[in-house]
């Protein structure tokens, strides 16, 4: 099969997938810290999240992207976990950088191969610290 065939069968795929598109814990879900979840989000020079979120508990926030408050009621756990890891897969288009992507997620445009933004346990931090806040009342 040609190479641009098998590219546009597989973004079709994964737009058409996109709706509900989740990633399971992770082996560091078990150890994931709230207090640190709250550092690395407020850490501008490792995630930047506030630069475009307004997050709750956090006095700095951007208008640049969604505010997370009540997120948890919004969406679960795992989707909020895909959407930080990697973004791109939902929307190819987003200009949120993918902070987890790693081998397999999609096989689409992929400049950062090898390497992530966030560790795996710094993923599941800010995992616990957004599910803690944005748990409602
Ligand atoms: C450069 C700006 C930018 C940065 C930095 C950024 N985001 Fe985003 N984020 C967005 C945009 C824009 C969207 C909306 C999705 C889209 O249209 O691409 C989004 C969507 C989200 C969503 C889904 C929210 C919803 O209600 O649908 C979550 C969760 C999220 N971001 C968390 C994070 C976290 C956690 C970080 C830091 C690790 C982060 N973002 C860093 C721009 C950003």
């Amino acid at each position: 099969m040609k190479l641009w065939l098998l590219s546009f069968t597989l973004l079709c795929a994964s737009n058409l997938w996109a709706v509900d598109i989740s990633m399971p814990p992770t082996k560091s879900a078990t150890t994931a810290n709230v207090e640190r979840g709250r550092k690395l989000l407020i850490s501008r020079q490792e995630t930047s999240c506030v630069l475009c979120h307004r997050i709750p508990g956090m006095k700095e926030g951007g208008e640049m992207g969604p505010d997370l408050s009540g997120l948890s009621q919004r969406m679960p756990a795992d989707q909020i976990r895909q959407r930080i890891a990697d973004w791109r897969a939902v929307n190819p288009q987003t200009f949120m950088p993918a902070y987890f992507s790693t081998e397999g997620l999609h096989n689409v445009a992929k400049p950062m191969k090898g390497k992530t933004i966030l560790t795996e346990q710094g993923l599941e931090d800010i995992l616990a610290y957004l599910l803690e806040v944005t748990k409602g009342p």
